[in-house]
Order: C-alpha cells, then sequence, then structure tokens
C-alpha cells in the first residue's frame, strides 16, 4: 500500500475519533456515515483499532447499490469486513437496504429505519467518483434534482452509467451532519476536484453540492 495512503487513513481515523469522542462526551449515542468504494478500505482499518465506546457508536452508509448484503459490491459487505471489526464489532451498523426488489419499494423502510438514530450525524465521509459524483448522486442520474432538493432522508436512483440501481441519502440528509470530509487519493482525483473547485454547476459535479459545507479535504497522491 501506498505510505502517503496509508498515513492520510490514519489521521482521518484520528480526526474521526476525536470527534465522536467530542460529540459522546454530551450524547448518548453518536451517528458515523461513511461512503463505501475502494478508497476506505485503510481507513476503516485504522478507525476499527480505535479505543472508542462503540457500543453507543451507530454506523450508516451515504449510499448503498441495491444488492444482497453479500454480494461483492456491497458496501454493507465492505463496512462488516474492514470496519466492525474487532472492538468496533460493539457499534450498530444501520444498513440502506430492505428485502423489497428495487429501492423504490425498499425507500420508505430505510428512512423509517434511519430516523431513530442520533441526527444530525457527527460526521459524513464522502468519497468522490471520476465524474465527480459523491454518495449516490451522480451527474447522469434522472433522481439528482430530487436528491438535491428533498427533506427525505434518502432517495433510490437510476443511473444509466451504473451496472445496479442505488440508494442514497439525500443531499440535505448529509448536509445537516456536523462535519464534512472528502476522503481521496490520486491524480485523476485532485484534478477532478480542482474542476470542481474551479465552477458553480452542481449538476454537472455533484461533489460541488458539498464545498462548502465547510468541506475537509483528505487527499493523498
Ligand atoms: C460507492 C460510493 C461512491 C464512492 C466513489 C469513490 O461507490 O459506494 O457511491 O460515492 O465513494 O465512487 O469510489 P472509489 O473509492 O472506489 O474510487
Amino acid at each position: 500500500m501506498n505510505t502517503s495512503r496509508e498515513h492520510l487513513a490514519h489521521q482521518l481515523a484520528e480526526a474521526v475519533a476525536e470527534a465522536l469522542n467530542a460529540d459522546l462526551a454530551h450524547q448518548d449515542r453518536a451517528l458515523l456515515v461513511v461512503s463505501g468504494g475502494s478508497t476506505p478500505v485503510p481507513f476503516f482499518h485504522a478507525l476499527a483499532a480505535k479505543p472508542l465506546p462503540w457500543s453507543r457508536i451507530d454506523v450508516t452508509l451515504a449510499d448503498e447499490r441495491w444488492v444482497a448484503e453479500d454480494a461483492d459490491d456491497s458496501n454493507a459487505r465492505l463496512v462488516r469486513k474492514h470496519l466492525l471489526t474487532g472492538n468496533a464489532a460493539a457499534a450498530t451498523f444501520v444498513p440502506l437496504t430492505t428485502d423489497d426488489e428495487t429501492p423504490e419499494q425498499g425507500a420508505a423502510a430505510v428512512g423509517e429505519r434511519l430516523a431513530g438514530l442520533a441526527w444530525p450525524a457527527s460526521m459524513v465521509i464522502l468519497g468522490m467518483g471520476g465524474d465527480g459524483h459523491t454518495a449516490s448522486l451522480f451527474p447522469d442520474s434522472q433522481e439528482l434534482a430530487l436528491a438535491l432538493s428533498t427533506e427525505d432522508t434518502v432517495v433510490a436512483v437510476r443511473t444509466p452509467s451504473q451496472p445496479q440501481a442505488r440508494i442514497t441519502l439525500s443531499a440535505d440528509r448529509l448536509h445537516q451532519a456536523k462535519r464534512h470530509v472528502l476522503h481521496l487519493n490520486g491524480e485523476d482525483k485532485r484534478s477532478k476536484l480542482a474542476a470542481a473547485l474551479g465552477g458553480d454547476d452542481v449538476r454537472e459535479l455533484p461533489i460541488r453540492a458539498f464545498l462548502a459545507c465547510p468541506l475537509a479535504i483528505y487527499w493523498a497522491p
């Protein structure tokens, strides 16, 4: 593993642990929202090793593919495998899928499930794709405008560029978090982020919806 990416993962884990501890000093439970994809794996390992009061921490996802929880491309599977290990296994993980066939059918139940959590989230850790998407806010998705404007917690998403239907936290729900981080690696993502910072059209590069949260950028080459 690239050493600077490993360092970055440890620095991010340190910041997340600090934020969770700060919130847990004055609230019973704290909520952490993480992203899937490949970038977060070393961060998950670093965070899982932190001596946190995990039984008071809930973890959910910024978005999910509408697939079985044991499917290779399930973000829930990724989190269970890499984050909910050792002491961190005591955290409560709240998935974004149901047994319904489609996210449109399951979204209301997922919204109800999430309603019981300690919102606003202590921290949201976002990733970004090569097309400037974040969570499942894709530039080519029909539901982008809805996901950017609704006050609902989650939105079912269909995106021509993606093989599976998805479900995503709405931009509103993500915005409400107390702290926002964008975690990304590599030159391609650096240039995409530079392009995002250089303009305003959120529909073109949806990551722009979060640039003024404020957003802490954790980037390594
Ligand atoms: C997901 C997330 C997505 C992810 C980016 C970056 O894939 O589950 O929806 O927003 O954070 O696509 O993915 P990589 O980390 O794999 O580059």
